[in-house]
């Protein structure tokens, strides 16, 4: 049995006051789910003094492919480690069209935060033209793919998944729990297919989030779907009730 698993992507947004509110409204209350955020890298020290010792995890939205060296702006696994992550969201859609980032890159980063003890969040998901297109298997296939081939079985254990369509995100239109049901149900059986032993245990287990305009009052509907494992939030992610409310679905 699967627990659910709720992450708040805060995307660039947020202060250290605006924070402080929202945390505190978060650890006020119980969640069924296991519940963490993702906030920006100068934030990480405070979610890390605000929630050290709760049941709420926390964790950052990209990481370099590098482990270190000379790559100004660029942020190593390491020290998403030592700032307690136990999460980081890697090839987020927004990653992938505004910084260009590929399947294979997307690959390694998972790779990096593996090394480092976090668990990697790989986001895929399909544009609306490539949905209109019949494409979408054959996108989120290929974007899955790359980190398949480029994680031990072992480490392909270790991961989240995330199907978060591109059209669905911030555009408040949501895919219904029967699109997402049908992506999620494909990519678990390509997490299956795999050729090691262990390939149909690894899928079994593996948490596969849904992403997209996900809101207290569409949440229990997409949840109650068999292999919807929670949900990774946006902008109902900024509000602590909202938060709480996805988190209780
Ligand atoms: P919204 O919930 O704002 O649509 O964002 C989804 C998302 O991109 C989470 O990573």
């Amino acid at each position: 049995m699967r627990q659910k698993l709720v992450i708040g992507n805060w995307k660039m947004h947020g202060s250290l006051a605006a924070n402080a509110a929202l945390l505190d409204g978060i650890k006020a209350a119980p969640a069924r789910a296991r519940l963490a955020v993702c906030a920006p890298f100068p934030y990480l020290a405070q979610c890390q003094a605000t929630l050290a010792g709760t049941a709420i995890a926390w964790g950052a939205q990209d990481v370099s492919a590098e482990v270190r060296g000379a790559f100004t702006g660029e942020v190593a696994a390491p020290m998403l480690a030592e700032f307690g992550c136990a999460y980081v969201l890697v090839g987020h859609s927004e990653r992938r069209s505004y910084h260009g980032e590929t399947d294979a890159t997307v690959a390694t980063k998972a790779l990096r935060a593996l090394e480092s003890g976090l668990t990697p969040v790989v986001c895929v998901g399909e544009t609306l033209a490539q949905r209109e297109a019949g494409e979408t298997e054959a996108v989120v296939g290929r974007q899955l793919a790359a980190v398949v081939e480029a994680l031990s079985i072992d480490q392909l254990g270790k991961i989240v998944l995330a199907y978060e369509p591109v059209w669905a995100i911030g555009t408040g239109k949501t895919a219904t729990s029967e699109q997402a049901q049908a992506v999620h149900a494909y990519l678990r059986g390509q997490v299956a297919s795999g050729s090691a032993a262990a390939s149909a245990d690894v899928a079994a287990r593996m948490p596969i989030l849904y992403g997209g305009s996900v809101k207290p009052d569409n949440a229990a509907e997409l949840f109650s779907m068999s292999d919807i494992d929670g949900g990774l939030i946006g902008g109902a992610s900024l509000k602590a009730e909202d938060f709480l409310a996805i988190g209780n679905a």
